[in-house]
């Protein structure tokens, strides 16, 4: 391995040399961006989580190169690829620091001026300059930020994989509103969905420290494209269809959520106790989405028709599906 290929000086105008390119990306055959991370690290958690959730210009995928699991970029280790921000690019180049930032940053809505202004003659070099001081900086930062994580509610080792499930699904609700918000004009579903959105963020942020990598789906993009579709088809067809997918989908979730309620208050004692704190989070989420199906419900002003039915029927076997799935992967 050529140490040069892993990290290229900031000044060489070369890219790194090539690598086997990046798989495709899951939701496409384009071959995605691949940016590898560090998930044990809690400042690289947060930033990852910051564009891990924006609609990318361009297929991009997640490495966490601290799992073990993670199949690295042919050439590489895993002390190399921890020590500084890699990106692989689709034709297989590595870039590193602040190349890397910038490729990644120009494949994002919303932070393509900052590639944009890093490109302007000497940005590039500057923000390397200062990447590698703040490489000297991240071994305190990062026991700070440790110390700041809210802590992880302890999950009994029966209900691991319904919690991936959850944050499965409550990544897909939360893209369910975005498609719905990208999709409708009508002002009473967009002030409906802008509130759902806003609950389901929640309960996703709730999740997040609870089910940390590698413990999530890698099915990810999947239920986010699943979601995006699950709001924005109905959309399509008007205000009864939305209200009639919103109450399939929570009345799945209801009975999902109370299924897990129900395991934890069959455990013994005293794992029972211990559970008691993911307990009450997920009862309020179940809460929640009861209280999101009950107002689609009271929305609806005519019964579904055939067609709506039929809709809604795949909406919550679709449900059952994705959740079987997510379980597993
Ligand atoms: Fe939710
Ligand atoms: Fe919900």
């Amino acid at each position: 391995m050529e140490e040069r290929l892993i990290h290229p000086a900031p000044e060489s105008p070369a890219l790194s040399g090539a690598l086997p390119p990046a798989p495709a990306a899951a939701c496409g055959a384009a071959p995605a961006l691949t940016v590898l991370y560090d998930g044990a690290c809690p400042l690289c958690r947060r930033e990852i989580a910051l564009y891990r959730d924006l609609p990318a210009l361009q297929p991009v995928r997640y490495l966490d190169v601290h799992d073990s699991a993670s199949a690295l970029p042919a050439g590489t280790t895993q002390p190399q690829l921890l020590a500084r921000f890699h990106v692989q690019q689709p034709d297989g180049q590595l870039l590193d620091g602040a190349r890397g930032f910038v490729a990644l940053w120009a494949a994002l809505p919303g932070w393509r001026w900052l590639a944009r202004v890093a490109r302007l003659p000497g940005v590039t070099p500057a923000m390397e300059l200062a990447y590698r001081g703040f490489l000297r900086l991240r071994p305190a930062m990062q026991r700070v930020a440790a110390g700041l994580e809210p802590p992880a509610l302890h999950v009994p080792p029966a209900l691991r994989a319904d919690l991936r499930s959850d944050h499965a699904g409550e990544t897909g609700a939360v893209w369910i509103y975005r498609g719905l918000l990208a999709t409708s004009r009508d002002p009473g579903v967009r002030a409906l969905a802008r509130a759902h959105l806003a609950t389901e963020q929640g309960h996703l942020d709730s999740l997040r420290p609870v089910v940390r990598w590698p413990q999530r789906s890698w099915l990810l993009p999947g239920w986010r494209v699943a979601g995006f579709l699950t709001g924005a088809l109905p959309a399509l067809a008007g205000p009864r269809a939305v209200h009639a997918t919103i109450a399939a989908v929570e009345t799945f979730v209801d009975e999902h959520y109370r299924e897990q309620l129900d395991r934890i208050d069959a455990l013994p004692e005293p794992s029972r106790q211990a559970a008691a704190p993911l307990r009450a989070l997920l009862a309020q989420c179940r809460e929640d989405e009861l209280a999101h199906r009950d107002e689609a419900r009271a929305a609806l002003t005519a019964p579904p028709g055939p067609l709506l039915r039929a809709w809604c029927a795949v909406v919550g076997s679709g449900s059952k599906i994705a959740v079987a799935l997510a379980r597993r992967v």
